[in-house]
């Protein structure tokens, strides 16, 4: 076996405890170490009141975060989860691509709801996701499942979120959030855009971009947006050097990430905390805690691999009890044990300083537990390296360890020393495979439901 995996220290670290205040001119994140879900929507939430402005960096509506209060289930995809907790700045960075349609949706549905949303700002720089990137999405993916008689597309969540960052890469095809401020300059860049587009739409059979419609459409968007946009680089280093907190909100997960991820079955942004920085313009040196997310099992929606991928009645089980359906497109997701092989991976590439365990109550029930905590490699060696590579990852044969179950009920535990005793020893097993403390453990889906220290 080879193991030359460097392992994070247990230190306790400078990471406020959900709730806690975040240090005054200091900035913590909180990311996903696995293939995105884990729950990261409910521990900013249970963290946000600590800080003064939650942000996002990366994705856009791609993302999902539901969070539930009170027996309220919200769904939130672009608006950061701090906005359901008054006096918190919400901040979408320059990171994020925004489909304007379905932000102002979004802000429409949680205002209905009651929620106060004056606190929401919008980077001018972020860039747009227009609906002819979701059909050039629909398109592409479409093209793939066809192509050379495989299915090769890669189950994206058709938000438009690749040709939209796509489009900032290329630059001359490109809308940001900023030239929403001027109609004029809008519907003249649309026109530019428009040729280059219509052919690419026009080759896949779909209805072309009609720039003054276009326009049109998003006029009213525009007009509810526009008080919104900020430089929000300048906004987030006031904050910092006025003694605010910030804590950085990730979205989608490590093993998406467009470099670190399992590529090609990735998203297109940086979800990593290393993302911060780009999508932020907040340097890495002031984000002192990251704590990283993780299921206590492991889910993927879309295609790519996913070694300990189960496709037996242990599988359906946590999908039942883990409610595994995406927030964002309902689809089921893919089940399997806990992949620590990746999160070891995931724990070293962020620098996650703790470690969130969610979910632990889906696994009540099982008589025993697998963990994998290597691969068998096609040449029968094996190694304790995650492969950031979907084909590399797709010949391996996962390691396990088997732990003992608990059956008992842990929804309602509220101490780590509460819990039964194998569901500590599958936690402290965790805990020191993947060479970080494990400071929040969640026990189900409320606020309330949340084990620290
Ligand atoms: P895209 O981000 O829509 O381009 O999708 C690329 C891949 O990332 C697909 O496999 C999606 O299912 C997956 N994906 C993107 N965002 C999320 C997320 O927030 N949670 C889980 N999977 C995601």
């Amino acid at each position: 076996m080879t193991s030359d995996t460097p392992t994070g220290s247990a230190a306790t670290t400078g990471a406020p405890a959900p709730g806690a205040p975040g240090a005054p001119g200091s900035a913590a994140a909180v990311v996903g170490l696995q293939w995105g879900d884990e729950g990261k929507g409910k521990l900013i939430d249970v963290m946000a009141s600590g800080f003064d402005a939650v942000v996002r960096f990366n994705g856009g509506a791609n993302a999902g975060h539901s969070v539930v209060i009170g027996g309220r289930r919200f769904a939130l995809h672009l608006i950061p989860s701090g906005i359901l907790h008054e006096g918190v700045l919400s901040v979408i960075g320059n990171g994020v691509v925004v489909d304007p349609i379905a932000l102002v949706e979004e802000i429409d549905g949680i205002e209905q709801r009651g929620v106060d949303t004056s606190n929401l700002v919008l980077s001018e720089r972020a860039h747009l996701v227009l609906p002819y990137h979701i059909r050039e999405d629909e398109q592409r993916e479409r093209a793939l499942a066809g192509a050379g008689g495989r299915d090769r597309s890669i189950g994206t969540t058709k938000r438009g979120i690749g040709p939209a960052y796509a489009d900032k890469a290329l630059r001359s095809t490109a809308v940001r959030a900023g030239d929403l401020r001027d109609p004029d300059a809008l519907v003249a860049r649309l026109r530019a855009i428009a040729p280059a587009k219509n052919a690419l739409l026009g080759a896949f059979g779909a209805p072309p971009l009609e720039p003054e419609a276009l326009a049109a459409e998003l006029e009213p968007v525009a007009e509810r947006l526009r008080p919104r946009l900020r430089d929000t680089t300048y906004l987030l280093h006031g904050l910092l050097a006025g003694g605010r907190s910030i804590l950085f909100e990730g979205a989608n997960a490590t093993l998406l990430d467009v470099d670190h991820g399992t590529y090609p079955f990735v998203t297109s942004s940086g979800t990593t905390a290393l993302g911060i920085s780009s999508g932020s313009g907040v340097p890495a040196q002031r984000v002192g805690s990251i704590v990283g997310v993780m299921k206590a099992y492991t889910t993927r929606v879309g295609a790519g691999p996913m070694p300990t991928e189960l496709h037996d009645a242990d599988g359906d089980r946590i999908r039942e009890r883990g409610n595994e359906f995406g927030t964002t497109t309902g689809r089921p997701r893919r089940c399997g044990w806990l992949d620590l092989v990746a999160a070891r991976y995931a724990v070293m590439v962020n620098g996650a300083t703790e470690v969130a365990l969610t979910l632990l109550d889906v696994l009540s029930g099982f008589e025993e537990l697998r963990v994998c905590t290597a691969y068998r490699l096609a040449d029968g060696t094996t190694t304790d390296r995650f492969l950031p590579d979907a084909r590399s990852l797709e010949s391996i044969e996962p390691v396990y360890e088997t732990l003992p179950g608990f059956a008992e009920d842990v929804t309602g535990v509220t101490t780590r020393a509460g819990l039964p005793d194998n569901a500590r020893r599958y936690i402290d097993f965790v805990e020191s495979f993947v060479g970080v403390r494990i400071s929040t453990v969640g026990v189900g889906p409320d606020r309330a439901q949340t084990i620290t220290g």
